[in-house]
């Protein structure tokens, strides 16, 4: 059978994953697809730099060139960005080529409309490999778990923030310092803000959300919270408490609508999440029939990232001569079963909490703050109070005590007004800390 020609833009780290995988795996890949796959053409910025690899490919800088030319099956996207792979996928699918993309920012951002220019010309979108590097979630979600009803998701699903909670937690490092490192070493975004604020968690929640749920990707839907707040010491209160701080996207069905959040979470120590630690993701999503499972692997990198890359050609080449209407529909679910869900506001998210105050060491702030939560209904699970600061050894009355709450599960929006209150009062010095709790 004839060979498929792959067309890849960008030669960068995830590029190379798939060159080279597609070129020592060769046989075994044969074995599975029955055909050969070859990179005929890379389209790269620096052409000297791409032709040093002596990957035996031929380099252009001309993109339009290769997502337009007549012998490239399948465009493989691995260069990032908004523009110009917008732009170049859009001409590969009016080309009727397949398109493979590890841009998660532009499918969550402008996947519905790509996957219905691609049902129209008759060919696939994939994006495996935008969602947990190596780990097959999207597979996952479209056919292994096909039976289920999706109740809720939950994963750390971005290698930076995860290694650098991962480091503080245990080696108290700072943030700042353990930053610097992720970015070395390859792991952070070219704009490192869309790790550490939850941007980049954000996109692949949008995106696994649609795929477990059967909705539009609704990626302005998604409240969006980082973790350059977290301070070392809420990670030492809540390992006394015994909890882990993660960064974690959550989507769940309630009978109200869709929740979709990404915020730092405390989880119990015990659950396999908390053991997740470094570049390594991992997602529990809970079916009706199947309960909860685990998915588990290298979440950045260069062949972890190619791997499932690699997977989605060989998807798209096992369904090449198939009738579209006979492929897996691209979301899971049949085209016109696709639809909208309501999203809620963070106010209507239900959540337990963990408080802390720096508070006036003197009597009866304690009595007063668990007054203001009692009186808002919301249930004080756990309190933790440390020493006071060294003006106590004087018999200062400006000493301070830090003070942590952990909250029974509680409609956000009280939990903000318990905290406005709080904040009001003269003997809370600094501002408030909540972090949302989960015990998945
Ligand atoms: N910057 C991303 C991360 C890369 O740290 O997870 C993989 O999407």
């Amino acid at each position: 059978m004839k060979p498929v020609n792959i067309g890849l833009l960008g030669l960068g780290t995830v590029g190379q994953g798939v060159a080279n995988i597609l070129i020592r795996n060769a046989d075994e890949i044969k074995r599975r697809t029955g055909r050969d796959i070859i990179v005929t053409r890379a389209a790269v910025r620096n052409q000297g730099k791409a032709e040093a690899l002596e990957l035996g490919i031929d380099v252009t800088t001309d993109s339009q060139s290769l997502v337009t030319d007549p012998n490239i099956d399948i465009i493989c996207e691995a260069m990032g960005g908004d523009e110009p792979a917008l732009t170049l996928l859009n001409l590969a699918i009016d080309n009727k080529k397949h398109v493979i993309t590890a841009n998660k920012a532009l499918i969550a951002v402008h996947g519905n409309d790509l996957i219905d220019k691609a049902r129209e010309q008759g060919v696939s979108v994939a994006f495996e490999s935008s969602v947990a590097g190596g780990i097959p979630i999207i597979k996952a979600l479209r056919e292994g778990l096909a039976a289920n009803r999706i109740e809720w998701l939950a994963g750390i699903i971005n290698g930076t923030g995860n290694f650098i909670l991962s480091e503080m937690a245990e080696k108290g490092r700072s943030f700042e310092d353990v930053l610097a490192e992720a970015q070395a070493l390859g792991y952070a975004e070219a704009d490192p803000t869309f790790d550490v604020e939850g941007i980049d968690a954000a996109h692949k929640l949008t995106i696994m959300a649609s795929v477990a749920f059967g909705m539009p990707l609704s990626f302005n839907g998604v409240y969006t919270e980082g973790i350059s707040k977290i301070s070392r010491e809420d990670v030492e209160f809540a390992a006394e408490l015994g909890y882990c701080i993660k960064h974690l996207g959550v989507a769940r069905r309630r009978d109200e609508g869709i929740e979709l959040r990404v915020h730092p979470t405390l989880i119990p120590e015990k659950r396999l999440l908390a053991n997740v630690n470094g570049v390594m993701n991992a997602i529990v999503v809970h079916g009706d029939a199947v309960g909860p499972t685990l998915y588990y692997g290298a979440g950045a990198g260069s062949e972890p990232t190619g791997s499932s890359l690699v997977a989605d050609i060989i998807d798209v080449v096992r369904g090449m001569d198939a009738d579209p209407m006979h492929r897996v529909p691209t979301l899971g679910f049949q085209p016109d079963a696709i639809a909208p869900l309501p999203i809620l506001k963070a106010a209507d998210y239900r959540a337990a909490f963990y408080i802390r105050l720096q508070a006036l060491d003197q009597p009866g702030v304690m009595a007063t703050v668990s007054g203001i939560f009692g009186e808002l209904g919301i249930s004080i699970e756990a309190i933790l109070q440390k020493e006071p600061d060294a003006a106590a050894l004087v018999g200062s009355d400006k000493a301070t005590v830090p003070i942590i709450l952990l909250t029974g599960l509680v409609q956000e929006g009280l939990i903000d007004q318990a905290i406005a209150k709080v904040q009001a009062l003269d003997t809370i010095i600094e501002p408030v800390t909540r972090i949302r709790v989960e015990t998945l």
